[in-house]
């Protein structure tokens, strides 16, 4: 079926991705490309509409990202958001005066004309005296606004500091604000973005999850032939849908390898594979490595060595265990959408990525070709895809979990016993939060051992053992986070259950800490 797109061009926006998955919400489907992306590519894309995202430039910038000029000339609807406004006056004939002061945060929209782009929007009392439509709060950060808007376009609202805050070319369907629509802070933001994607583009709803699933069936299918895959499955959300997608589309064909480094949760490794053999019946090869990476960790204490250890290790037990597998060509992975926009937006690879740069040896080798089904998704997106291939909660809302698992959380030595009393105080924080209804509120919850001992009493023995400090955290996306602010009550009921059932502890923090400065993990 034809899925209408909407294409967003990137001019390195902090919400572009947010302006796509406005988009994705309205089931349209949309991509962001960076802003010089060629013509070709754009019209391969086939958008019904192109959205041009702000960017933190000027266009008097010596280095001001410009966009090839034949988008104007494509007969699609374009809306310019911010710096795309700004360029739209710039390029097309307008005036754009540069900033004496910048304009942040809220301000009082005032919607001058019946534009088709503010339709349906009822006009808020009180109106003003010029018969506008009265206020609206929208969010803006701009530093530039536009003095005179270029030929064929008119000033559709205005705010206090910009007197053309929104303008449009009917005509040629060009349209463009002076504010963000995309972040949740703007009133009448959704519906502005809906007039423009249906009314403007007319596009229709036609990106469903259950298309997506379809669509991604058939290309996985026709694309693997009668080969086999191999699907690495750590137990986290991405990695499991993954591999559930795949096993819909080629059902045994598909091998998942799990490997157990020994840093794992209390029951990690059997309640993943349990799931997906008994709700999916797929074939799984478990790797018991733990000793193997225990070893090679021992009196290591550095964070960022434990880190090097545990991926080194598990990119070679996870070869030796795909080698064994025969006809394999594809390997699958849970790569997701912004990780696939950071490896190619025009602020250049990113630093922090990728994990496919650490299977990249594995490829070569074993001459496998990459599947990445999840990576036109986002983290929400693959949520909802987990729920309609009919994945349990337990699976899809699971906190997220780091690679190098408790071995970052056992301060300092990482030893079978130390990650023995982790794991149990570790179960304990998870189920009374659980318990108290409070997990789907929380971005991530565990308990951290420290490398410190405190004395204590247990009835008459004086004590002098381990101390657990308890994290959690809540967050929207882990790059900033907050400590959640528990009630007393679970907090005590975890600080009592710790000390009377974990042999070895005798004391509980709690860590009040945000991110920035702090980070999540300890290490
Ligand atoms: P920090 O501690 O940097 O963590 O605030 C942010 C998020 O990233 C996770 N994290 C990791 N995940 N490998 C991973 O796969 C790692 O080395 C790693 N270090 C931190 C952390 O759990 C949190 O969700």
């Amino acid at each position: 079926m034809q899925v209408d797109r909407i294409l967003v061009l990137d001019f390195g926006s902090q919400y572009t991705q947010l302006i796509a998955r406005r988009v994705r919400e309205n089931n349209v489907y949309s991509e962001i490309f960076p802003f010089n992306a060629p013509l070709e590519k754009i019209r391969d894309f086939n958008p019904k509409g192109i959205i041009l995202s702000g960017s933190p430039s000027s266009v008097y910038d010596k280095k001001a990202p410009i966009p090839d000029l034949k988008i104007f000339e494509l007969g699609i609807p374009i809306l310019g958001l911010c710096y795309g406004m700004q360029l739209m006056a710039h390029l097309l004939g307008g005036k754009v005066a540069k900033a004496q002061k910048r304009e942040y945060g809220r301000s009082e929209l005032f919607m001058d004309d019946d534009s088709d782009l503010f339709e349906g929007i009822p006009p808020h009392p009180p109106l003003t005296k010029g018969g506008s439509r009265g206020g609206a709060i929208v969010w803006m950060s701009h530093g530039d606004r536009i003095e005179k808007s270029p030929e064929g376009f008119k000033s559709i609202a205005h705010t206090e500091n910009s007197p053309i805050a929104a303008m449009s070319d009917k005509g040629r369907h060009f349209y463009a604000l002076q504010f963000h629509p995309e972040v949740v802070h703007t009133e009448k933001g959704k519906e502005i973005l809906r007039n423009f994607i249906f009314n403007i583009c007319r596009c229709g709803p036609t990106w469903t999850m259950e298309s997506f699933i379809e669509t991604e069936k058939e290309r996985i299918k026709e694309l693997v032939g009668n080969q086999r895959v191999v699907c690495g499955i750590s137990g986290g959300v991405d990695s499991s849908v993954t591999a559930v997608l795949v096993h819909e589309a080629i059902g045994d064909r598909l091998t998942c390898i799990f490997v157990d480094n020994g840093v794992l949760r209390e029951g990690e490794a059997k309640k993943v594979e349990s799931m997906l053999r008994k709700n999916f019946h797929m074939k799984i090869r478990c790797v018991d490595a733990s000793e193997r990476f225990l070893k090679k960790l021992k009196d290591v204490k550095d964070p960022e060595k434990k880190r090097k250890i545990i991926g080194n290790e598990f990119i070679r037990v996870f070869e030796e265990e795909a080698m064994k597998i025969k006809n394999a060509g594809f390997l699958a992975q849970g790569t997701l959408y912004p990780d696939v926009i950071e490896s190619t937006s025009f602020k250049g690879p990113s630093a922090t990525i990728k994990s496919h740069h650490n299977v990249g040896g594995l490829l070569k080798k074993m001459k496998l070709k990459l599947i990445e089904p999840l990576r036109e998704l986002f983290k929400d997106e693959v949520r909802v895809l987990g729920h309609a291939l009919g994945m349990p909660d337990e699976i899809i809302n699971r906190h997220p979990f780091p690679g190098p698992g408790l071995a970052i959380r056992c301060i300092s030595d990482v030893t079978k016993e130390r990650l023995d009393i982790l794991r149990k105080a570790d179960v304990i924080v998870l189920d009374e939060i659980k318990k108290a209804g409070l997990y789907n509120q929380i971005w991530q919850a565990f308990a951290v051992l420290l490398p410190v001992k405190s004395v204590g009493v247990m009835g008459d023995e004086r004590t002098y053992d381990n101390v657990i400090a308890v994290r959690a955290v809540t967050s929207v996306d882990g790059m900033t986070a907050d400590w959640a602010q528990i009630p007393y009550e679970v907090l005590g009921r975890i600080s009592n259950r710790i000390i009377n059932e974990v042999k070895g502890v005798n004391r509980v923090v709690y860590d009040i800490s945000s991110k920035p400065p702090s980070t999540i993990e300890w290490e």
